[in-house]
């Protein structure tokens, strides 16, 4: 089974890090796909903590880390990153970047700032990575690549070309000083010499691999709906982090995906702004927000919290073909009596057990709530499914009846050894 894709089901940091990780040595590359230094994944391997941006989360195993054309790359971020790994001795040496992968430069987080504010109470919330303006430029036919930076003629021109609406925005719209193209290319063109050796034609590198019979882990960021096709937009981010993103950002045929992962927390969390049918404004929210610790890995922003949606779950399985879904953080939600769970929705006074088609509509979804038993008793020791209490079994079931797809692995803890393997994930 060569291609397996890991997809976040809900609206991102639903534990996709830890799977990944988890998937451990049996994987030959990792690759990320969509996204960029937005993504914030968290790995404990032995109580020892880690927090990537932009690496895929193999980097910690002993496959090859892939940066694939789909990502957004922040030079400054990338190197950053390596050498704090290196400095706590992982060896990043085998990482590949994609020579077409689009590089952030500086300006974009100054745009991703401004528009932000500009926006005001319509802002999206968004990291200020510079994430959407640099997959604007990709679109807009005015972005910068890897490859662009070993050729700096054309870096430079590229560079000019692509500041020069932007300054003029900048100073006439925005009240903000012109950025100067020059000091753009010389940045980027400092990190050259260090990036020369780790960039391949990585789309190449992987139908090679695949044709060989390796196991290839594509690793998602962000999450179903936060796609922007897919997901509740404009409330979203700007690249596709669905399924088949995977093929785009990494250039792999949709016949090499075999198992598409879906990863969903036991409950649902959400950071920026956007509809959240399910979030809970009061002590109950606080109460989740605590014992998970919700707050963002990227930005460290409080993160909204509220009871599991089946709903939102079931459409990213439909939309993603999820083979199986990994159920995470089910440790968190021990010790509570009675555990709410969104079977369906009121809108305008009508039931439905399906998202609502129009964006107005999600947004004035009322959730409809199942009580299920809860369970007092520590879940963190469990490794097979007999090991849980009852109650906490119910539970998955449930979840996994509503959401029509079965639940192969649970986490019950950060730590890369604390799951339950329902169905082995390789
Ligand atoms: P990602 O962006 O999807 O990789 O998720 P994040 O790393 O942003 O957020 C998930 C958080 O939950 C991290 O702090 C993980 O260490 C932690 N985590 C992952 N799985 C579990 C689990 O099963 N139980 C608990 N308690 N924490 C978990
Ligand atoms: P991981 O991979 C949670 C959210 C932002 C904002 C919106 C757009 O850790 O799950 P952007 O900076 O991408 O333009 O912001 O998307 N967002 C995430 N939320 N987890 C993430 O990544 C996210 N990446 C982006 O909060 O609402
Ligand atoms: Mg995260």
């Amino acid at each position: 089974m060569p291609g397996i894709v890991v997809v976040g089901a809900q609206w991102g940091d639903e534990g996709k890090g830890k799977a990944v990780d988890q998937l451990g040595d049996r994987v030959d590359y990792t690759v990320r796909y969509s996204g960029g230094n937005n993504a914030g994944h968290t790995l404990v391997v032995g109580g020892e903590k880690y927090a990537l941006h932009l690496l895929p989360s193999g980097i910690l195993n002993n496959s090859v880390p892939v940066i694939g054309n789909g990502v957004v790359v922040d030079l400054g971020v990338l190197f950053e990153e390596i050498e704090g790994l290196n400095a706590r001795g992982v060896d990043t040496s085998k990482l590949l970047v994609s020579a077409n992968a689009h590089i952030i430069a500086p300006y974009h987080q100054v745009i991703d700032k401004v528009t932000e504010r500009f926006l005001g109470k319509r802002r999206i919330g968004t990291t200020g990575r510079g994430i959407g303006p640099a997959y604007s430029d990709k679109v807009n036919r005015l972005g910068i690549r890897v490859q662009d930076l070993f050729d700096e003629s054309i870096l430079r021109q590229k560079v000019e070309a692509a500041l020069e609406q932007k300054n003029q925005l900048l100073v006439k719209i925005y009240n903000r000083a012109a950025i100067n193209p020059k000091d753009v290319a010389d940045k980027l063109l400092s990190f050259a010499d260090r990036l020369r050796p780790l960039v391949a034609d990585t789309a190449q590198v992987l139908n090679d691999a695949l044709d060989q019979g390796a196991v290839v882990l594509f690793e998602g960021a962000q999450a179903h709906h936060l796609d922007v096709d897919h997901g509740t937009y404009p409330y979203v981010t700007s690249s596709n982090p669905i399924a088949a993103g995977a093929c785009i950002g990494s250039g792999v045929g949709p016949r090499r995906i075999d198992r598409a992962i879906g990863i969903a927390k036991a409950y649902t969390t959400r950071v920026g702004e956007g509809p959240f049918p399910t979030e809970l404004l009061d002590a109950d929210g606080e109460r989740l927000r605590a014992d998970g610790g919700e707050f963002g890995t990227t930005t460290g922003r409080p993160r909204r919290c509220g009871w599991f949606d089946a709903l939102v779950v079931r459409r990213a399985a439909v939309v993603n073909d999820f083979t199986d879904i990994f159920l995470t953080k089910l440790d968190v939600l021990t010790g509570w009596e009675k555990i709410p769970v969104c079977v369906a929705y009121e809108v305008n006074g009508e039931r439905t057990d399906r998202i609502p088609m129009s964006q107005s509509d999600f947004h004035h979804a009322k959730p409809v709530y199942e009580y299920l038993d809860g369970w007092s008793e520590d879940i963190s020791g469990a490794r097979a499914f007999g090991d849980l209490p009852k109650t906490t079994q119910a539970y998955v079931r449930r979840l996994e009846e509503l959401v029509g797809t079965r639940i192969s692995g649970i986490g019950v803890g950060p730590d890369r050894a604390e799951s339950v393997v329902i169905h082995d994930l390789l």
